[in-house]
């Protein structure tokens, strides 16, 4: 059992992001992860089609016979967490609860500014993951669409970028937080945009590095750790073809990445 692999599913390339953090923190773990590219953006759609693709995406990591299913992914884990429980009947982890409980530990004025697709924050997911861990907390929250395709296209530092960040973070900054959630998985690689738009003293929390440090802590409740010493391995599973994934997968995974197969069973 501690050898089967952790499963690991996006809408798309952003969960790399979640895996990049997986693998620092558990070096000896097997993962699959799975990427709808096909059908990817998730941030902009209803939650009823949202729910509908995250019951797909999980059965087919079932189907590669998964210890546990971390749910990458911020728009899933927002609306369609309980879908993922249901059918997993595994330990699940979603991105929303330990994102919410680093900020609140992270933040002494108690003003925590979220950001994340449309569907993410119109759920208030994360608004209410942070009042359930300290009701005293205000909470802003702002989408912001543009950050997807940015990170995508590779502009970290672009002068577009840079104004998009500010355009999007300025009334955050009004608000004076203290510490912001980036609350979709591509905002790690805008970081530096993203802290400049809103001052260097404000902690920015990586939902994904979060997730890493409770699947950690899941994985030992449940005696599931892998104790092997051998090289683990990565697998990589998307609904399209695989070559754009690849070409920008690197910058999203931190390192070369190795063979990506299409998934069968998706068109
Ligand atoms: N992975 C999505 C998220 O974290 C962002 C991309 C999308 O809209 O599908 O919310």
């Amino acid at each position: 059992m501690n050898s089967k692999p952790i499963g690991v599913f996006d809408s798309g390339i952003g969960g790399l992001t979640v895996v990049r953090a997986l693998m620092r923190r558990l070096p000896k773990e097997n993962i699959v992860y799975f990427g709808d590219t096909a059908r990817v953006p998730y941030g902009p759609k209803s939650p009823q089609v949202v729910r509908e693709y995250a019951a797909q995406d999980v059965d087919f990591l079932l189907s590669k016979d998964v210890k546990m299913v971390v749910i990458a992914c911020n728009t899933v884990s927002s609306v369609a967490l309980d879908v993922v429980q249901k059918d997993a009947k595994l330990p699940v982890v979603g991105v929303i609860l330990p994102g919410a409980t680093a900020a609140v530990k992270a933040s002494k004025k108690k003003r925590i500014g979220v950001i994340g697709t449309r569907a993410t924050v119109n759920s208030n997911a994360y608004t209410n993951a942070i009042r359930q861990v300290d009701e005293e907390v205000e909470v802003f929250a702002r989408e912001c669409p543009l950050f997807v395709p940015l990170a995508e296209e590779g502009w970290v530092d672009h002068k577009v970028t840079v104004m998009v960040a500010k355009e999007y973070l300025f009334p955050l900054k009004l608000e004076k937080i203290d510490t912001l959630i980036l609350g979709c998985t591509h905002y790690p690689i805008l970081h530096r945009a993203i802290q400049d738009a809103v001052d260097g003293g404000v902690a920015l929390i990586d939902s994904g590095e979060a997730t890493a440090i409770a699947v950690e802590k899941l994985l030992e409740q449940h005696n599931l750790r892998n104790p092997s010493e051998r090289i683990p391995n990565v697998q990589f599973y998307v609904s399209d073809v695989p070559a754009k994934f690849t070409e920008i997968g690197e910058r999203f995974l931190g390192q070369r990445m190795g063979r990506v197969q299409k998934a069968e069973g998706f068109g």
